[in-house]
């Protein structure tokens, strides 16, 4: 058989390293990646879960230096709670004692070249373990309180903000939150903060690691999130979700979690009218760092592969846990 006649051959672009990377769409930089760090009070433990773990603020200065020198643009802070602060109605938050809120003044005092992004939700403080209000129906039933879920978001919001935090990451859920926070900020002139919604969150079993990390409590009244969270069932949803957040204000926004949802990154990058970033939440980053511990992937071709897929599928950027080692990474 003649082959005479097959001008059309794609493998011709991919002879060779350089041609190839001659012809490549997608690049990544360190830029491309947010890091999100737990900061724990002296008491608690650093615990260390599959390479994640938990940071008093003078450990995490170095963590923070080390990733503006290899061009990380943004941290996400998360506050680990002992259990003997956590009630129902997630007052340690607004106390005047909040180590936390504390420690973010502190690291926004030494000026570092680094977005400070926070989440924004009241799961880490809340003896029930929910992001919102838990109130017993009279018919005995629990559920969450929409409303006054988001008066506590904006006060929280508020006190972050003013403690020098760059922009707050609601993470809760409830609907409308995003205005009423715009709404604080601008009040108290801090026009200068950005909301970064988590615009689309499924209810996914993939949040697990990620709970014992901030020592989030097993869910009570309501076994779990699915009547604030998203019905991975849905698609249209997402449009609806994202529309919402932005016409509330929202900056910037996050869909999560990240590899089984590539499809909602890549419809919603299509009519996106502000940056998209995607969270490759603990329970993906266990996957790849469980199986390459067991010699089942090779650990940096998994994630670098990932990372390309959340960026050819247009997210503007990516938040995750080895965000330090996918900068390294990428420079090699
Ligand atoms: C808190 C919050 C969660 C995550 C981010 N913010 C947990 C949850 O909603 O149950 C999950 C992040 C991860 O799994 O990496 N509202």
């Amino acid at each position: 058989m003649s082959h005479d006649h097959l001008s059309v051959r794609p493998r011709r672009l991919r002879q060779t390293p350089w041609l190839r990377d001659l012809v490549s769409e997608i690049t990544l930089a360190p830029k491309d990646f947010i890091l999100p760090l737990f900061l724990r009070d002296k008491t608690d433990d650093a615990l260390d879960h599959l390479g994640i773990r938990r940071y008093t603020v003078k450990e995490v200065y170095p963590v923070l230096e080390k990733a503006a020198d290899l061009g990380i643009k943004a941290v996400m802070f998360f506050p680990v709670i002992a259990n003997a602060y956590k009630d129902e109605t997630a007052s340690y938050a607004f106390s005047s004692e909040n180590f936390f809120i504390e420690n973010l003044h502190y690291i926004k005092q030494k000026k570092y070249p680094l977005t400070l992004l926070v989440d924004v939700a009241l799961d880490p403080y809340t003896s029930h373990g929910h992001d919102g209000l838990l109130v017993k129906k009279t018919d005995g039933d629990f559920e969450i309180d929409n409303d006054e879920t988001i008066n506590l978001l904006v006060e929280m919001s508020f006190l972050y903000a003013k403690a020098g935090i760059d922009g707050v990451c609601p993470s809760d859920m409830m609907d409308g939150r995003v205005a009423f926070i715009r709404k604080k900020l601008d009040q108290e002139k801090l026009f200068h903060v950005c909301v970064m919604s988590y615009a689309l969150k499924y209810a996914s079993c993939l949040y697990r690691p990620f709970r014992s990390i901030v020592n989030a409590q097993p869910l009570q009244g309501l076994h779990d999130k699915k009547t604030y969270q998203m019905d991975f069932r849905n698609k249209i949803e997402g449009l609806r979700e994202m529309h919402l957040d932005i016409s509330e204000g929202a900056d910037m926004l996050i869909v999560k979690p990240g590899l089984f949802y590539l499809d909602q990154v890549a419809r919603l990058s299509q009519t996106q009218t502000v940056p998209l970033f995607v969270y490759q939440v603990s329970g993906e980053y266990a996957m790849i760092k469980a199986a390459a511990q067991q010699g089942l992937l090779d650990e940096k071709m998994a994630f670098l592969e990932a990372a390309y897929a959340f960026k050819r599928a247009g997210a503007t950027g990516i938040i995750a846990y080895n965000a330090l080692e996918m900068a390294k990474w990428i420079k090699e």
